[in-house]
């Protein structure tokens, strides 16, 4: 007979402490915000695989909402979450409320530099402020060796990245590749919000970040004629309103001119009321699958 441990549920951070107190070494933590799919579990797996003990964080953060009905509307089912946990053979998840996380009187604001400032830092203000407060206070609070994150949000992973090793965190922060449905489209929570036709018409941001890599592949390295060629796919489909389009250095997020350097191609655009990111890193250096160090 096989014995399948349980996962244990707790909700405040004295819970916390105490179920990490003895727990075996090394801890990796998977930081999310609920209505976990396959991206999550693929986080959830590369931990698993180096870690004696996996802890799940399911949060969903108000301050990092900068459109106060986006939070509200968040997709939230934690019963099927903790399900999907045990199913990973998660040990601890930690599901606090917003109070034991921003107690009353809380007033500090991790604000992350220059990376923070462009792409989704411009398009949502306040975000990554929001990110990179939650996600100081929860590497505090576990101490795991290894946190994962994945690699469809690429600027966020560059964030805490900075804040973890400017506030002298030992959190090595791992990223993981994207999970994406058969067509194209990167898994995420806000998928759920998709009309029928717009779940048809959402797999162009694929579609538009594969012809720059193509273009960047066949030689293309003018910044401009990749973005312009991002920018055409998504505008023939009637639905997608792009927020943004954008070639910038892989390091520094500035927008390239000429591409002679590893850089992130990235895109946000609207169907409806739901916003969609996703990328590709053009680097001929890159093509491993998991991506460590700082
Ligand atoms: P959430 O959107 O729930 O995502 C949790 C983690 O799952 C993030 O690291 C995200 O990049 C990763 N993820 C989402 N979709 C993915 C996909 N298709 N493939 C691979 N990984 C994917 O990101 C957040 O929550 C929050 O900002 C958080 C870091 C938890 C702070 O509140």
């Amino acid at each position: 007979m096989t014995e399948v441990a349980k996962t244990t549920v707790v909700r405040t951070r004295a819970e916390l402490r105490a179920a990490l107190a003895d727990a075996a070494r090394p801890v990796g933590l998977v930081p999310t915000m609920g209505w976990l799919h396959e991206g999550h579990r693929a986080l959830m797996r590369g931990a698993r695989a180096e870690s004696a003990t996996v802890v799940v964080s399911i949060f969903v953060n108000p301050r990092q909402f900068n459109v106060a009905s986006d939070f509200t509307r968040y997709p939230r089912n934690e019963a099927r979450d903790l399900a999907m946990c045990e199913v990973e053979g998660v040990d601890l998840v930690f599901a606090p409320d917003v109070e034991e996380i921003y107690p009353p009187g809380f007033a500090t604001t991790v604000s992350v530099g220059a990376v923070a400032l462009p792409l989704e830092g411009a398009a949502r203000p306040g975000h990554f402020d929001g990110v990179a407060t939650v996600v100081a206070i929860l590497f505090d609070l576990v101490g795991a060796e290894r946190a994962y994150f994945g690699q469809k949000d690429a600027q966020q992973v560059m964030v805490i990245r900075q804040m973890a090793r400017d506030l002298a965190i030992g959190t090595e922060v791992v990223t993981c590749p994207t999970i994406r449905e058969p067509d194209g489209l990167a898994l995420s929570s806000r998928n759920v919000h998709l009309t029928p036709d717009e779940r048809a018409a959402a797999p162009v941001l694929r579609r538009a970040l594969l012809a720059a890599r193509d273009a960047w592949r066949a030689g293309e390295r003018d910044g401009e004629r990749l973005r312009d060629e991002m920018f055409e796919i998504l505008t023939q489909e009637p639905l997608a309103d792009v927020e943004y389009v954008s070639i910038a250095d892989a390091v520094t997020l500035e927008e390239l001119t000429t591409v002679d350097r590893p850089a992130l191609a990235s895109l946000a655009v609207r169907f409806g009321t739901t916003r969609l990111i996703d990328n590709e890193i053009l680097d001929t250096t890159t093509g491993t699958a998991t991506d460590r160090g700082l």
